[in-house]
């Protein structure tokens, strides 16, 4: 392919663990109530992993591949690198992405996990975008997967938390193109360790930040001060969407889809307020799965290409935050 390379998204897909995890169920777990968490949050019900019966993120990883590679109609083997934005990893090692890899049958291909917690899609298509136009990939698989529900802590204690989490993977497969309009047109990655103290999951005493008091019951558990990664994301948010328009010389009118991470309805509808987007052009789904950290993205993706609604030529903006403190962008053109 001679000249400048596009990046064309050629199959899309999601997987979902099927048990399901209701705000009723919640609210036989602990003190909360459906009218709470609709009216702060917008989730009705989430899905959770079966992780004691080996449903960990690297199977629902697999799973969304193995559907994004049919929808794409090529074979695992055509792949040539394989990254996996996850902060769940079935274990320190092998990655969940060499896991994937070995289950698909994709033979001696590069293959890593990237840790952005919510925001690891968004870096993960962002850097795969540049590897293929560097000319050395032909062919991507990019995966967001996560089994967050793994380290909740479901009683009074974690409810903070509790009511936001679900668990799921979203694929895609990325392939040069020759027409160079497509794929990444702005991006930007930023990231703020100062603010990791406001969401974080200790693994022993020294894990947990100064201001933090140790407290055996919430090793392995999501640690998270709610209302400071609120104020984070609302402001993070509309700051990225600006600099990312400046960077790509367009108004936010230009822009046919905000494919948002799902963290809290209000959260959306702040950025879409600031902006005036209409309803159509930023889908929010988070009533059906809540926030499934790595997978919400490509999640989004997939159902809206599975309904028909994203149209070649047309731009998309990947937005999200998280852990880390994370966050970013990433525009393209389809
Ligand atoms: N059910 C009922 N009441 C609750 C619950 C619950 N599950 N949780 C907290 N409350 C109570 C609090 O104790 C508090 O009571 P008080 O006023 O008597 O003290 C009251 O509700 C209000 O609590 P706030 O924390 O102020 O509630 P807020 O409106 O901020 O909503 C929420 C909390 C939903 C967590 C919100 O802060 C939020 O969404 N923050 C963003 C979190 C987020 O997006 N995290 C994911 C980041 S992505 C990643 O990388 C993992």
């Amino acid at each position: 392919m001679g000249g400048q390379i596009g990046v064309e998204i050629i199959g899309t897909a999601m997987h979902l663990p099927e048990g399901k995890l209701t705000n009723q169920k919640l609210e036989e777990l602990m003190t909360t109530s459906d009218e709470w968490i609709v009216k702060r949050t917008g989730i009705n019900t989430r899905r959770q992993a079966d992780i004691a019966n080996g449903e960990t993120a690297s199977v629902l990883a697999t799973e969304a591949m193995r559907k994004a590679l049919v929808k794409a109609n090529i074979d695992a083997k055509e792949l040539d690198l394989l990254l996996v934005a996850t902060m769940t990893c079935d274990s320190p090692t092998p990655s969940v992405a060499c896991v994937v890899a070995r289950e698909l049958g994709c033979n001696d291909i590069g293959a890593m996990d990237i840790n952005a917690a919510c925001s690891g899609f968004l870096y993960t298509i962002s850097i795969a975008d540049a590897m293929i136009k560097s000319g050395s990939y032909k062919t991507i698989g990019v995966i967001g997967a996560d089994t967050i529900t793994r380290h909740i802590d479901y009683s009074d204690y974690g409810r903070g938390a509790a009511i936001l989490f679900g668990d799921g993977a979203g694929a895609v497969v990325l392939q040069a193109n020759e027409d160079p309009s497509k794929g990444m047109i702005a991006h930007k990655m930023h990231a703020d360790g100062n603010g990791a103290k406001h969401l974080f999951i200790p693994s022993c005493q020294l894990d947990f930040p100064p201001e933090a008091e140790f407290d055996e019951r919430k090793l392995d558990k999501v640690q998270m001060n709610g209302q400071a990664v609120f104020k984070f994301a609302v402001t993070k948010f509309q700051e990225v969407i600006a600099e990312t328009l400046e960077d790509a010389g367009i108004s936010a009118d230009e822009v046919d889809h905000f494919v948002c991470h799902q963290a809290n309805s209000r959260i959306l509808d702040s950025a879409r307020d600031r902006f005036g987007i209409p309803e159509e052009k930023l889908l929010v789904n988070i009533h059906k799965y809540g926030n499934t950290v790595a997978g919400s993205i490509p999640i989004v993706l997939d159902e809206l290409i599975e309904d028909g609604k994203i149209k070649p030529g047309q731009k998309v903006m990947f937005l999200a935050f998280g852990a880390g403190l994370t966050w970013g962008s990433s525009l393209w053109q389809f």
